[in-house]
């Protein structure tokens, strides 16, 4: 088992709060994913749910327990951080067993516990290897075997993979991935890459000064943002967001740079359309949405990026087919796939759409 429940669960340093009556309810074996902006409280939640750092206030349960209170060992979690802190002077195999030889486990039951952990990460054939003879990646993998061979209740994974290359990444995540099928334990994992969030998550948390902002599947965050800042910290590259108001018929005036047919239901009243990247399309300046002069172009292989700036909508970002060549300067016209936008009022909420989807 594995749940973990938050419950208003605060941290203060002297004044000031830095997570805020948190709720948060993880089913056993659930993978979440918490991010946020940097400075938000992702590291210092782990470390409260971890118990390295005390909880002002409110609970924390593991398995319906209330472990507030408890140290870091009764709570049977472990923590892997984005160094991997391995002892230089042992080898793959000491390193792995150390917490267990700690804990007074005897010899053979050690062997076995890592050489089967060693086997789940292919770490099998490196064990007799002191760190430095390892690669980042290797190294990431036996800090999370040292956390494996403790069979905790769950995993707290805090940037792991932010030390290593690219490529190398992928290959952890999709090993993370497998890990996750392999053991079925509850993960929490922190992170700032945008394709680890998505494709990791069953859920994923989104923070901002240490409270929850939206809680959701990849999918539910990425179609139908909760507000505005969900909706641009979610997806990259980044959601356009465009000043609009409702006319007088109830569609929705592009503040004068043209109209969109969307049918306004009740009292709604945009002030925003939010459209991403992908859901724009370019074509001639008299058709479209709206318009602007191409101000750069920016070839990412699949794709290329053209910046069309109008001079009331400001600058937009819009996703063209990557042999795409518009002249800078040159007057684009811009379609937006209205079933795939979002409206936010005032406060920045989004509006419910009827007709989406
Ligand atoms: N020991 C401490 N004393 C006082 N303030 C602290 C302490 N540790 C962290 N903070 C503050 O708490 C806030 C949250 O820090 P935290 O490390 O949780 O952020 P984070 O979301 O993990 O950021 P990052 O993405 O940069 O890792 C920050 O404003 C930080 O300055
Ligand atoms: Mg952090």
């Amino acid at each position: 088992m594995g749940t973990i429940s938050l419950r208003k669960a605060g941290k203060q340093y002297g004044a000031v709060e830095i997570i805020k009556d948190l709720d948060l309810e993880i089913a056993d074996g659930e993978f979440v994913v918490i991010v946020g902006p940097s400075g938000c409280g992702k590291s210092t939640l782990l470390r409260m749910i971890a118990g390295l750092e005390q909880t002002t206030s409110g609970q924390i349960l593991i398995d319906g327990r209330d472990v507030t209170l408890a140290s870091p060992v009764e709570r049977k979690l472990a923590m892997v951080f984005q160094s991997y802190a391995l002892y230089p002077h042992m080898t793959v195999r000491q390193n792995m067993g150390f917490g267990l030889k700690l804990a007074k486990l005897s010899t053979g039951t050690i062997k076995a516990k890592v050489d089967a952990a060693a086997d789940t990460l292919k770490l099998t054939p490196l064990l007799d290897r002191y760190p430095k003879e390892l690669s980042g990646g290797q190294r990431q993998r036996v800090a999370i075997g040292r956390a494996i061979v403790r069979e905790p209740v769950g995993f707290l994974f805090d940037e792991p993979l932010s030390n290593l290359d690219a490529a190398l990444r992928v290959d952890m995540r999709l090993e993370i991935a497998k890990l996750h099928r392999t053991l079925g334990a509850t993960m929490i994992y922190v992170t700032h890459d945008q394709v680890e969030a998505m494709t990791l998550a069953d859920r994923i948390v989104v923070l901002k000064d240490g409270r929850v902002m939206q809680q959701g599947t990849p999918h539910e965050l990425y179609e139908k943002p909760a507000n505005l800042f969900v909706a641009q910290f979610i997806g990259s590259p980044k959601m356009n967001v465009l000043p609009c108001k409702r006319n007088g018929d109830g569609l929705l005036d592009l503040s004068g740079e043209g109209i969109m047919e969307l049918s306004l239901t009740g009292n709604a009243a945009p002030l925003q359309i939010g459209a991403r990247p992908e859901h724009l399309s370019l074509v001639a300046p008299e058709s479209g949405h709206c318009r602007g002069t191409v101000e750069a172009n920016e070839y990412l292989g699949g794709t290329t990026s053209v910046f069309v700036r109008n001079p009331k909508l400001g600058l937009i970002n819009v996703s063209a087919p990557a042999d795409s060549a518009f002249r800078i300067g040159e007057t684009v016209g811009i379609q937006i796939d209205s079933s795939r936008s979002s409206l936010f009022d005032h406060s920045g909420a989004a509006i419910a759409r009827t007709s989406v989807f």
